[in-house]
Order: C-alpha cells, then sequence, then structure tokens
C-alpha cells in the first residue's frame, strides 16, 4: 500500500489534506461533469447564502479496505438518498444519486493510498457536501451550487473506540420539532457546538439531546443516534421526525433482527426510565457504535452495563457490522458497493 507516511494506529477523527477532491457546479438548471482538483480552498463570493442563511448540507460515509485488498464502501445510496432530502429542504438542486455515488467513487479512487490498511481499524471517512454561492443578499436561495466531496482517513471519533464513554443530557435543543433535525444541514451543528462544549467542561465525552417539545425523551447522542438493549435482549431506538435518520442505526436493527435474531423497536425513550437497559450505545457513521457508559441526569448519573468495558451485546453488534462494513461478514444484499 502506497507511499504516503501515517501512523494508521493512532489516527483520530482529525482533518488530514488528501491529494484529491471533487468539485461539480450548478448553473443555469443544472450541474456540470465535475471533477477533480488538488486545491482544498474553495474561492466564493463574500454574498453566499452558504455562508449567510446556512444553505448547505453534507453527508458522512466511509471506504473500507478488506482482507483481500479491495476498498468498498457501505451504502452510498443511502447517503445519495438522505442528501437529496436536506438538499429539498433547503431548497437546494438534487443530485441524481449516480452521480453523487460516481463522485465518492473517484475520490476514493484518486486517493487510494490513503484508505487505511484492513486490521488498523482506521477507515477513509468521506464528506460530501453542497453549498449555495453566488451574489445575494436577500434571504433566498442562491443562484449557483457547489457539490463537492473530499476526504480524510480517520480513526476513532470517541477516544478509545470500544470503550465506554460518558454523556451528560443538554440543557439545549439542537432542532426544533417541525425543523430541521430530520436533515443533514450546517445549522443543527452549530446549534450543538454549545452544549458540546458545556458537557465536555463538565468532564463528558458529548451531550444527549431530549425531545424538543417535552424533554422528556431522548433524541440523539451528540452526533450519534441512541439505541438500548433491554433486560430481555431487545434493541431499542428512539423514533422522533427531529432525529437525523442514521444510515448506522437502520442497518444494526436489521443485523440485530436479522443476524442475532433479536426483536426490534422504534419507540419513545424516556429519560426517566434508562432503568429498562442492560446496555446503551451511541451509533453513526463516524461513532461507528460506541458504548455509553452513563448518563447524567438532573444529577444523577446513571450506569448501564459499565464505564469500563462494552456490553455482550453491543458487542455481537459491533463485530457484526464492522463484520460487513470490512467484508469479513457477508453483507445484506446491496449494501456494499465496490470501488
Ligand atoms: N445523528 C447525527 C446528528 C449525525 O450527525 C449523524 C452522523 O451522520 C448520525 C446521527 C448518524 O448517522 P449515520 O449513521 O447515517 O452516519
Ligand atoms: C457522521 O457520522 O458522518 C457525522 O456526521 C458525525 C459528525 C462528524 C458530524
Amino acid at each position: 500500500m502506497g507511499s504516503v507516511n501515517i501512523d494508521w494506529k493512532n489516527l483520530r477523527f482529525e482533518y488530514i489534506k488528501t491529494d484529491y477532491r471533487y468539485v461539480s457546479r450548478y448553473k443555469d438548471g443544472s450541474w456540470d461533469e465535475g471533477k477533480l482538483v488538488e486545491d482544498n480552498k474553495l474561492c466564493i463570493s463574500e454574498a453566499s447564502t452558504a455562508l449567510h442563511y446556512g444553505q448547505q448540507c453534507f453527508e458522512g460515509l466511509k471506504a473500507y479496505h478488506t482482507k483481500e485488498g479491495k476498498i468498498q464502501l457501505f451504502r452510498p445510496d443511502e447517503n445519495a438518498k438522505r442528501m437529496n432530502k436536506s438538499l429539498k429542504r433547503l431548497l437546494m438542486p438534487e443530485i441524481p444519486e449516480e452521480k453523487f455515488i460516481d463522485a465518492c467513487m473517484q475520490v476514493v479512487k484518486a486517493n487510494e493510498e490513503y484508505v487505511p490498511p484492513y486490521g488498523s481499524g482506521a477507515t477513509l471517512y468521506l464528506r460530501p457536501f453542497a453549498i449555495g454561492v453566488g451574489d445575494n443578499v436577500g434571504v433566498k436561495p442562491a443562484p449557483e451550487y457547489l457539490f463537492c466531496v473530499f476526504c480524510v482517513p480517520v480513526g476513532p471519533y470517541f477516544k478509545g473506540g470500544l470503550k465506554p464513554v460518558n454523556f451528560t443530557v443538554a440543557e439545549h435543543d439542537r432542532a426544533a420539532p417541525k425543523g430541521t433535525g430530520g436533515v443533514k444541514v450546517g445549522g443543527n451543528y452549530a446549534a450543538s457546538l454549545l452544549p458540546h462544549e458545556i458537557a465536555v467542561e463538565k468532564g463528558y465525552a458529548d451531550c444527549i439531546y431530549l425531545d424538543p417539545s417535552t424533554h422528556t425523551k431522548i433524541e440523539e447522542v451528540g452526533a450519534a443516534n441512541f439505541f438500548g438493549i433491554t433486560k430481555d435482549d431487545k434493541f431499542i431506538t428512539p423514533k422522533s421526525e427531529s432525529i437525523l435518520p442514521s444510515i448506522t442505526k437502520y442497518s444494526l436493527m436489521h443485523v440485530a433482527k436479522e443476524y442475532l435474531g433479536m426483536e426490534v423497536e422504534e419507540r419513545d425513550v424516556y429519560i426517566d426510565k434508562l432503568d429498562e437497559f442492560k446496555e446503551a450505545g451511541a451509533c453513526g457513521t463516524a461513532a461507528v457504535i460506541t458504548p455509553i457508559g452513563g448518563i447524567e441526569y438532573n444529577g444523577d448519573f446513571h450506569v448501564f452495563y459499565s464505564e469500563e468495558e462494552v456490553g455482550p451485546v453491543t458487542r455481537k453488534l459491533y463485530d457484526t457490522l464492522t463484520g460487513i462494513q470490512f467484508g469479513d461478514v457477508e453483507a445484506p444484499k446491496g449494501w456494499i458497493k465496490e470501488v
């Protein structure tokens, strides 16, 4: 494998400039063909809607090296579909699914040397994004758009990989009930910076967001979805329109049911009923599966399985999901796209 000099085993979730990125421009009603470029700087109008009115959205997916040395993407069609939901919500032009996947494939191929080797635990994170650009000052959609994809080799999002981390419950909301919580737009993340910082200052990895109308139900775990395992081995995950529909979460629901024979339920999860779970975790592309040691709420600290060790069900879910992603476990039809 390539000539880049990277300490794969000690990678964090941090930006590293790779060699090529993809850029396509939307102008006069259509996307151009797009091309790979070396420059990692964008030059855009000072009056771009992305800068003032948050007219931007993004995605996150990963490329994996298999034992045989192949490179594969995990469910990129799902990211393409979700990106289009985000684009539609912000009155931005949709990106054909084939164009989205082709852009991801081009970026991975051009940066092949940066795909971490099998067994290192690291992966190549792809960040597709779209922004409104061009001269505009009123609150209205941009005259032009850019769709870009860059990639970064990454290690675990939360320190320690499968080691449990603790969370506190945020006092702030990340998204309104009929707002933009269900789509992947930058504004949601801007709103999360302060509660995240408050949680970190209190000694937690991140914060849990409750449902914005009643503040009684769990919605998200930082930039990841929540799941809990009941004492009778059911996989439970919250349901709400202000949660980002996590591709990892829906994949885990399938894995739990079809690979591990568990019952699966998407329903309300009350913050004052954490006792119903013997294990809990956060799941997402960046977070993969991060076991939740405990949750602080109103001065009480609730521990699930352990603050030190991952629980057995969470480990099985992790092993099966990552087994599929790295090509060691047979994937459901259509989940893997070879690069
Ligand atoms: N929730 C939020 C707020 C996120 O940013 C992410 C990351 O994409 C997720 C959940 C997990 O979604 P996915 O599994 O599709 O990466
Ligand atoms: C992801 O898991 O892809 C995320 O979006 C999380 C975060 C880095 C924003």
